[in-house]
């Protein structure tokens, strides 16, 4: 998020400089090689190095002491019991004070808990030399991976959570090259909306997951059932594709922190905790299909296709290919995997159990069955005549209802879905 908002504020014409203490990260991108895949951040990334609009540096001090504004984008991972950890944000918002010379506008992107702001206030008023003025702001990120230079630059809203006019018309000035509504609140207000946002996508996910599971009961389709409520503009169809639900480091976290948050705050919210239990449910009933499919799971050669939470990246932070693939071994089951970019990062989760196939057929390959995971486009069109050949039955099961049931019946498949 901070690469990609340090590549996209330098894309608009300012000069940024992004910091981590993380020296070979920085070392490398100085080289322009680019941590993370994220379709079109290196060219983006290259553009602006050349033109000397974007620089790389471990040093905080000398990066705010050149800077206006100062964004914080600082990872708030969960802690065991589900809290967010802003330990990072803690040192960071000390770092910033300490050197800090003349006004600043220190603003938290990353998504922390409501009050974080009042607690990085507290923190660079404690540390900060006698005089220098500053203002804290908040302006959550809405920005997907895969698609987060688009989604960064045409946002559907840009929110500014904002103490003073200063700080809004700072950051409507830095913000001026983008069209989109600008929301301005309070800054409690704006931390909320970014949980509330993310919290209310995981709840329409597992909310047409509990439906998919009523259709395969009462023997509908759940894409036909998505589409007809989805055409209502009060609901709207995105965010309504059943599958084995949703991963990545932002829902799965983000809905925990806020289950955590409203409890701290002396609400239950039990309707969150039954949106996580649902996307639990969900991983576990796609195992047992694939068991009830496969007769015993133990020894059966099992083909995986996508291990990303999501297709478009290499992020393998909480997918739920994790726990599906565990399992599957755990069982006693032989796995054959494919990723076309994550599989770098899987190798260090999945340490036995595994092999790692150079591609969708090689996985296939005298395997009892094909299981799709992460709907990549390549998987999307497969060669489906050389595909039964290589597999030693026509078996697929599918987490992401890639294909059409029909499709697939057609070439003597044995095609198990979600919710159809
Ligand atoms: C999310 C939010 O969308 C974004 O606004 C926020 O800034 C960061 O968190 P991201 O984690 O990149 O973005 O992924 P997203 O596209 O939201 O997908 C999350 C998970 O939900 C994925 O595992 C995806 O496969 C799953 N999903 C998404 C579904 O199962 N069904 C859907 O209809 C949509």
């Amino acid at each position: 998020m901070g690469l990609v908002t340090g590549a996209c504020f330098a894309e608009l014409g300012h000069k940024v400089v992004c910091v981590d203490n993380d020296a070979s990260k920085i070392r490398s991108l100085k080289q322009l090689k680019i941590p993370i895949y994220e379709p079109g951040l290196e060219e983006l990334v290259k553009r602006n190095c050349r033109q000397r609009r974007l620089v790389f540096t471990t040093d905080i001090a000398r990066a705010v002491k050149g800077s206006t504004a100062v964004f914080i984008a600082i990872g708030t991972p969960p802690k065991e019991n589900g809290e967010a950890d802003l330990t990072g944000i803690e040192n960071v918002a000390r770092s910033i004070a300490r050197a800090m010379t003349s006004y600043r506008l220190i603003v938290e992107k990353s998504t922390v808990p409501v009050e974080t702001g009042r607690w990085v206030e507290r923190t660079i008023e404690i540390n900060k030399r006698k005089g220098v003025t500053f203002d804290v702001a908040s302006n959550p990120e809405f920005l997907r991976e895969g698609q987060a230079i688009k989604d960064f630059m045409q946002p559907d809203r840009i929110v500014l959570g904002v103490g003073s006019k200063k700080a809004e018309k700072l950051l409507k000035e830095i913000y001026a090259g983008i069209k989109a509504d600008i929301l301005v609140t309070d800054i409690k207000s704006a931390e909320l909306i970014k949980h509330a946002s993310n919290s209310f996508l995981a709840l329409k996910i597992s909310f047409i997951n509990a439906v998919a599971k009523i259709c395969e009961l009462a023997g509908a389709d759940v894409e036909r059932v998505a589409e007809g409520v989805g055409l209502d503009k009060r609901i709207g169809r995105s965010f309504l594709d059943a599958g084995i639900g949703f991963g990545g480091f932002c829902l799965p976290k983000d809905l925990e922190a806020f289950v955590n948050i409203s409890r701290q705050l002396g609400y239950s919210f039990d309707l969150l905790k039954e949106v996580k239990r649902i996307n639990e449910f969900q991983k576990e009933d796609f195992v047992k299909k694939i068991e009830s499919n496969l007769w015993n799971i133990k020894d059966k050669t099992i083909a995986i296709l996508g291990l990303a939470f999501k297709p478009d990246t290499d992020d393998m932070r909480f997918a739920p290919s994790i726990d599906i693939v565990n399992t599957l071994v755990r069982h006693g089951a032989h796995v054959r995997a494919y990723d076309p970019q994550a599989m770098t990062r899987a190798k260090k989760i999945f340490l036995s159990g595994v092999k790692f196939c150079s591609g969708p057929y090689e996985a296939a390959r005298s395997s009892d069955c094909l299981i799709i995971i992460t709907e990549w486009n390549e998987f999307k069109e497969l060669d489906l005549k050389k595909l039964k050949k290589l597999l030693k039955q026509p078996l697929i099961i599918d987490g992401r209802n890639t294909y059409s049931p029909e499709a697939l019946k057609s070439h003597g498949f044995k095609y198990v879905s979600i919710g159809r």
